[in-house]
């Protein structure tokens, strides 16, 4: 990897919107750092990446953010590997309409959508923070509106009245507020989150889930992942919004209000130290 070169590193980059923003990227003369599950798909989407865009610097890292160890080693790995780290792109997500856990029992769309993530950032912050013009992006989504933050349900506790896209929507709530206290803590490093419009992606198609014959139906409506993948890589790399920290953004309209509850310091606050809480024992 050409240290000279900016890294960026995205979560979930092996398809969707993640591989349209790692294609994007690379194309722009990033080194990019794939940080994905499912390594037969990233090694199929590398080479695609490398070949699409002519740049070599292209790289995977093994990340499962439904399992804390995984995120911790891979951290570890991160650092041991590389000497940089500009942009820290926090995109990999999952909706589902069925209550599953994490490896250490919490929620799973809140476990890999937040605390996965949460705790991945929090681990490699000071590489980011040394970098020349760091930036953090959180992908968040629209549906964070008239969401709740319940942290009685985090770990599934609902069981009995479990709400999948209710449980989506306060995952990507955190995310915005997850964003907004990062900024605050971090002036120096400009942290924003996205909604990266309606996007053709496989999304919604999860076996099991009761949204994937819905999604299947809208899909040819929905707009490509180039399309979607644009926020993301203007708040990686667009020198426009250089300096703006603590936003929400949606496509071709700049920074938008979230949700109010999503601009709730005090909530902000409370989910950090939740959050610093959950995953205390593999801050190390
Ligand atoms: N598509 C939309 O309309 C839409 C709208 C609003 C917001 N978003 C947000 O956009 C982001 C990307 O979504 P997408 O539409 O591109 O979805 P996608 O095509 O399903 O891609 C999701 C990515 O996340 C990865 N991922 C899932 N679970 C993971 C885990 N435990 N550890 C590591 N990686 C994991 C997937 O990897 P695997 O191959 O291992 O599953 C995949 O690379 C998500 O945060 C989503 O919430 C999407």
């Amino acid at each position: 990897m050409d240290y000279q070169l900016k890294h960026v590193l995205i979560t979930g980059a092996n398809e969707g919107i993640g591989k349209a923003t790692a294609m994007a990227l690379a194309k722009k003369g990033f080194a990019v750092i794939m940080a994905c599950r499912n390594m037969e798909k990233a090694e199929a989407a590398l080479a695609e990446i490398k070949n699409g865009s002519g740049n070599s610097n292209i790289e995977l890292l093994p990340l499962d953010l439904s399992d804390l160890n995984s995120v911790q080693k891979a951290a570890r790995l991160y650092r041991e590997r590389y000497t940089r780290l500009d942009v820290l792109l926090n995109n990999a997500g999952i909706i589902t309409s069925v209550l599953e856990k994490t490896a250490q029992g919490f929620e799973r769309q809140f476990g890999v959508n937040h605390l996965g993530h949460y705790l991945l950032t929090r681990l490699l912050l000071d590489m980011v923070q040394a970098a020349p013009e760091p930036r953090i992006v959180n992908v968040s989504s629209h549906l964070h509106y008239r969401r709740k933050l319940d942290f009685g349900t985090l770990r599934g506790e609902n069981a009995d009245s479990y709400d999948g896209i209710n449980a989506y929507g306060q995952s990507k709530l955190a995310n915005i507020l997850f964003t907004r206290e990062l900024a605050r803590r971090y002036p120096g490093i400009a942290c924003n989150a996205l909604h990266p419009g309606v996007v053709r992606t496989r999304f919604g198609n999860k076996p099991g889930s009761f949204y994937s014959p819905f999604w299947t139906l809208f899909k040819p409506f929905l707009v490509t992942v180039e399309k979607g993948a644009r926020t993301s890589v203007l708040l990686a790399s667009d020198a426009s919004v250089a300096g703006v920290t603590g936003k929400y953004f949606w496509p071709r309209m700049g920074a938008r209000y979230p949700s109010r509850t999503a601009q709730n310091q005090e909530l902000a606050l409370q989910l950090w130290d939740w959050s610093e809480e959950a995953v205390k024992e593999w801050l190390v």
